[in-house]
């Protein structure tokens, strides 16, 4: 029997999401209207943190953080090798050095202990910040790294793109949702179709700081100004009048540093509230895919890794490491069964390879890449889907 194509990802789109856009497209503002900060508003609401600043894309998201937190030429910025590039590029696009650092075989996450050894050989202040991601929806311990980050002071980004809705408990068994700006100075969310919140493109910074907060609003639309108070050119040159009794006109705004246009625009804003409004029950239903997954694999001898069963992990992803994984894959493939790596490793990407990064740089990170397969997770996958999943690869490997 053949399926219908199942692929790993997909978007979940309703009427009411339709709608949503429809009304934006007939109203007066297609970018820069009202729709933006309500969406920043609600999804600072859904993670717990103060400010909230939506951007074109998780890249530029990214982009934006190392702009706010200052990285210049040559900062050294720690991330994980098993990510998308884009959270180690965003550091190069400031003129900063990436500092691969290998992951931990059994949470698929930035090791810790690792990223210690790494600060401890070199003397403080030669490294600047670290980029953990939150891989395939599971939360890091940001407790944890924070308190590492503060021994060498660092700045943190959380890459949060796989998990909004994911969660870790900290010491006091208190839970710190993804994104919450507790122990992360920024954390970044991307909307790509294959996100649980989908936006078409899309993406979002939150922070609980102020300072950044500012610099990231007009970073996103060309370093900006248009309020009166910052403004650094006089009244007179702005109105063009030396009468004292003038203030600032209206049309007037300064260009105060070099920023970008990452605006998002108001109808995907408008996707983006109405997906938020479903968020959390399509959580549930890819925990319930999960687990279905831990169970039917749990006990299989073929099976030499996998995501498990966790309470806060966001499943964008559910990774199962196999031997044979090419073989896996194309027999997958010719029963429609669209599966896909993630990642192979950054620091292999012949991009980076350049820059001197090798082969056995991180045993872990490469093994891994060698058994990973992502199986298909999303709301809309039915489970007579995914029995056929399940019941593909047990076939393969006869058992
Ligand atoms: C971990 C991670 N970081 C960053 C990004 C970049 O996000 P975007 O594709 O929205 O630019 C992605 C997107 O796939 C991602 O998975």
């Amino acid at each position: 029997m053949k399926s219908k194509r199942i692929p790993y990802g997909k978007q979940n789109i309703t009427k009411e999401d339709i709608n949503a856009v429809v009304d934006v497209l007939k109203s007066d503002y297609l970018t820069q209207g009202p729709k933006i900060q309500e969406f920043e508003k609600e999804f600072a609401k859904y993670v717990g943190s103060k400010y909230a600043v939506a951007v074109s894309n998780g890249t530029a998201a990214l982009h934006l953080c190392n702009l706010a937190l200052g990285v210049k030429k040559g900062d050294k910025v720690i991330t994980t090798p098993i990510t998308f590039a884009a959270s180690a590029n965003s550091v190069l696009y400031c003129d900063g050095e990436v500092i691969f650092s290998d992951i931990d075989p059994d949470t698929y996450l930035l090791d810790i202990n690792k990223v210690r050894e790494l600060l401890e050989k070199s003397p403080k202040g030669t490294y600047k910040g670290i980029i953990p991601v939150d891989f395939a929806g599971r939360a890091v311990n940001l407790e944890e790294f924070r308190k590492l980050a503060n021994e060498f002071g660092l700045w943190i980004i959380e890459d949060s793109c796989h998990a909004p809705g994911g969660f870790f408990k900290d010491s006091l068994g208190k839970i710190q949702n993804c994104g919450n700006g507790q122990f992360a100075d920024l954390a970044i969310f991307s909307f790509h179709p294959v996100k649980d919140i989908a936006t078409g493109e899309g993406g979002m910074i939150t922070t609980n700081r102020e300072d950044l907060y500012k610099k990231l609003m007009t970073l996103r639309t060309h370093g900006i100004i248009k309020n009166k108070n910052e403004f650094l050119n006089s009244i007179s040159f702005a109105t063009g009048n030396n009468d004292q009794n003038l203030n600032y006109p209206g049309w007037y705004m300064e260009m105060q540093n070099l920023g970008f246009n990452y605006r998002l625009t108001d109808f995907q804003a408008a996707l983006g509230i109405s997906q938020l409004t479903r968020a959390n029950e399509g959580l549930a239903k890819r925990k319930r895919i999960a687990l279905n997954y831990y169970n039917a694999f749990k006990d299989k001898s073929y099976i030499k890794g996998q995501s498990g069963y966790l309470d806060g992990h966001a499943y964008h992803l559910y990774v199962i490491e196999v031997e044979k994984r090419l073989e896996l894959y194309n027999f997958l493939k010719e029963n429609n069964i669209f599966t896909q790596i993630h990642y192979i490793p950054c620091h292999l990407m012949p991009y980076y390879k350049n820059k001197g990064w090798r082969e056995g740089d991180f045993s872990v990170s490469e093994n891994y890449y060698k058994k990973c397969i992502s199986l298909p997770v999303f709301p809309n996958l039915t489970e007579i889907e995914q029995n056929f999943v399940i019941n593909k690869i047990s076939e393969f490997y006869n058992e």
